[in-house]
């Protein structure tokens, strides 16, 4: 069977993913919107091969083993299922970004898998069905598979549950600037929040508002408007936080550097300068603007205490296969 390698972009979410309508099968409780990011990559390979005794995984070079392999291993197991087969795989992972950089690495690695995956198991899946695939593995895995600009519709089942293209990179040259203020490994991942999101007051309220944001978000990306896109951005990762901060028991990503970043970008658009912020489970801060002013941007938040290095990337495209042998 071919041993196939697929190259996979991580994403930056504009409307935020938060909470399951099933958490098993990664069915998500609202619509979410996001731009791969061409810079942070991840490529899997996959082999299947009926003389292998049992799943192996390396990430980096480096065994795993434990939950992160389990993880992995089911997500073949479904493409093994599709397949009507049971032979066992050797799978490799590896980013581009330093491991610990404190940037997600699910979205791509999992997009990453489930293409590699397919082909190496000889199924031949659309780029929906790819999508959703990658989706059982992380929920915005789902979103890095199109190109570009790329929306999640919630979808109320496995097969209508995934993501597609809105626009193509080309389409707007933004650029996303992390200011990293920590690289620790967070205690509770966003799987374990999502399970919690339904468990304080404000997720209800959230989920009633979040197709108005959905819709405002992407009619700003599809007219290239920067304010608008930037207003609501903010507005719907700080309503995530705001869930995330009142759930029981309470999750807190923030750290006082995340704040400091947050009314510095206020203060610089102040000053002129359009650039907006959005946070992930986590507490590093993602910059968004256009490439005219990527480099202002980037030597101001080189000088603020707390953040200790930046990382940045333009808009990126879909997963694609680049070898199989
Ligand atoms: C805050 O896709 O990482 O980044 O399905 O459990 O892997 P799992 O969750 P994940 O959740 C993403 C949460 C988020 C927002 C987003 O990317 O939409």
């Amino acid at each position: 069977m071919p041993k196939t390698t697929a190259i996979s972009c991580s994403n930056i979410a504009f409307i935020k993913y938060w909470g399951n309508t099933d958490h098993e099968l990664r069915l998500a409780a609202n619509p979410s919107l996001s731009m791969n990011l061409a810079d942070l990559t991840i490529t899997a390979t996959v082999q299947f091969d009926p003389e292998f005794s049992s799943d192996t995984l390396t990430i980096n070079g480096k065994p795993v083993t434990g939950s992160a392999a389990e993880r992995v291993f089911r997500q073949m197991d479904i493409i093994r299922h599709k397949a009507n087969f049971t032979h066992r795989a050797k799978i490799a992972t590896a980013s581009n970004f330093p491991a610990g950089a404190g940037i997600a690495s699910s979205a791509a690695a999992f997009s990453a898998l489930a293409v590699a995956g397919a082909a190496a198991a000889g199924l031949s899946l659309s780029e929906a069905e790819l999508s959703a695939l990658a989706r059982r593995g992380s929920g915005s895995a789902c979103r890095s598979v199109p190109p570009g600009f790329v929306q999640w519709l919630a979808g109320g089942t496995d097969e209508t549950s995934f993501a597609e293209s809105i626009a193509p990179p080309e389409h707007w040259d933004l650029v996303d600037i992390v200011a990293v203020v920590s690289t620790e490994h967070k205690t509770v991942g966003s799987t374990g929040g999502h399970a919690l999101a339904d468990t304080g007051v404000l997720q209800a309220a959230r989920l009633a508002s979040a197709e108005e944001r959905f819709i405002a978000a992407k009619n700003a990306v599809l007219a290239r408007d920067l304010t608008a896109l930037g207003m609501v951005i903010e507005e719907d990762a700080v309503m995530m936080h705001a869930v995330m901060m009142t759930s029981r028991p309470p999750l807190f990503y923030w750290q006082p550097a995340t704040l400091a970043v947050i009314h510095a970008v206020r203060q610089w658009r102040a000053d002129g300068i359009p650039a907006y912020f959005t946070i992930d489970a986590g507490p590093n801060v993602h910059l968004i603007c256009e490439r005219s002013h990527a480099e202002t941007v980037a030597s101001l938040v080189r000088t603020l205490p707390g953040v200790q290095k930046i990382l940045r990337s333009g808009v990126g495209g879909g997963t694609k296969i680049t070898n199989s042998e």
